[in-house]
């Protein structure tokens, strides 16, 4: 999610996040599940000479077979179902008809809806062999989204997220992307809270069990500042080093933390699927 919604509402009155129930947690948790089943069969179609047209296309197709709906398709009047983001494109990419090539390293990002709930998540896939650094990359991306998602517990704020994943990439060298940023969700795709991934003292929400949200950090070798294209959708890094994302959907329990997205496959690491 774009973060200019952050700042407005660290600046105007926030509005609270909802706190959800077991019919929340229920509808969450088969959006979630179906969500990952599609990243699993995306994953697994991900090679040198696919189109991401192609992939975007079978999300398409999943979402139709299981009775769901592609939250993104027409979403502010995105064109497709997934987000495909290569190499230095940030997020958002649109899926077009250039093959994917190997040595790509590529962000599938999946938002299906379910009996009104949404299941939001994203992946780094490899396109064939990949270069160490972007191997690395992937990596460190996905650590610190476990970290983030490590830190969730009632009674906490939602700066310890931030703070997890922030320390951990700097320390890593690697840099935090700013301009976007986690959101609740249920029944609504971009709800409250705003979850950044680096530490902003002006922005600290308490996490309370039943709230539902992303965590989605994006992280780059470079600097952290992005552009977004003409498209004015495809965000890429400004210095064109590689950029990284990896996204769950958690719930704040009575104890902790839930994962809604995770990969029956245990496809939710970064990997070359077809190896
Ligand atoms: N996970 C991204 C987000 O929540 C997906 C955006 S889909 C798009 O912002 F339609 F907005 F591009
Ligand atoms: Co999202």
């Amino acid at each position: 999610m774009q973060q200019e919604q952050a700042t407005a509402q660290g600046t105007r009155r926030a509005p609270e996040p909802p706190i959800h129930g077991p019919e929340g947690f229920e509808g969450m948790r088969r959006a979630g599940r179906l969500t990952a089943e599609a990243l699993d069969v995306l994953m697994e179609a991900t090679q040198p000479g696919v189109t991401t047209e192609e992939l975007d296309k079978l999300a398409y197709e999943f979402a139709m077979d299981h009775g769901a709906y592609p939250a993104s398709l027409l979403y502010r009047g995105y064109p497709k179902s997934i987000c495909t983001s290569i190499n230095h494109v940030v997020c958002h990419g649109i899926p077009n008809d250039k093959p994917l090539r190997e040595g790509d390293i590529v962000n599938l990002d999946c938002c299906l809806i379910l009996d009104g709930w949404h299941g939001d998540s994203s992946r780094m896939a490899y396109v064939g062999e990949v270069p160490r650094k972007a191997q690395r990359l992937c990596e460190i991306t996905y650590e610190a989204l476990m970290r983030g998602v490590a830190a969730v517990k009632p009674g906490g704020s939602t700066n310890d997220i931030g703070r997890a994943i922030q320390t951990y990439a700097e320390s890593e060298r690697c840099s935090v992307v700013r301009d976007f940023c986690g959101h609740g969700l249920g029944r609504i795709y971009h709800d409250a809270p705003t979850i950044l991934h680096y530490v902003e003292a002006s922005y600290d929400v308490p996490l309370k069990p039943g709230q539902f949200f992303t965590i989605e950090p994006m992280i780059n070798l470079g600097r952290p500042a992005v552009k977004v294209l003409g498209d004015g959708w495809t965000a890429v890094t400004r210095d064109r080093s590689l950029s990284a994302q990896f996204e769950h959907t958690v719930a704040v329990t009575e104890t902790g933390v839930e994962i809604f997205t995770i990969s029956p496959k245990g496809l939710h690491q970064p990997i070359n699927p077809a190896a």
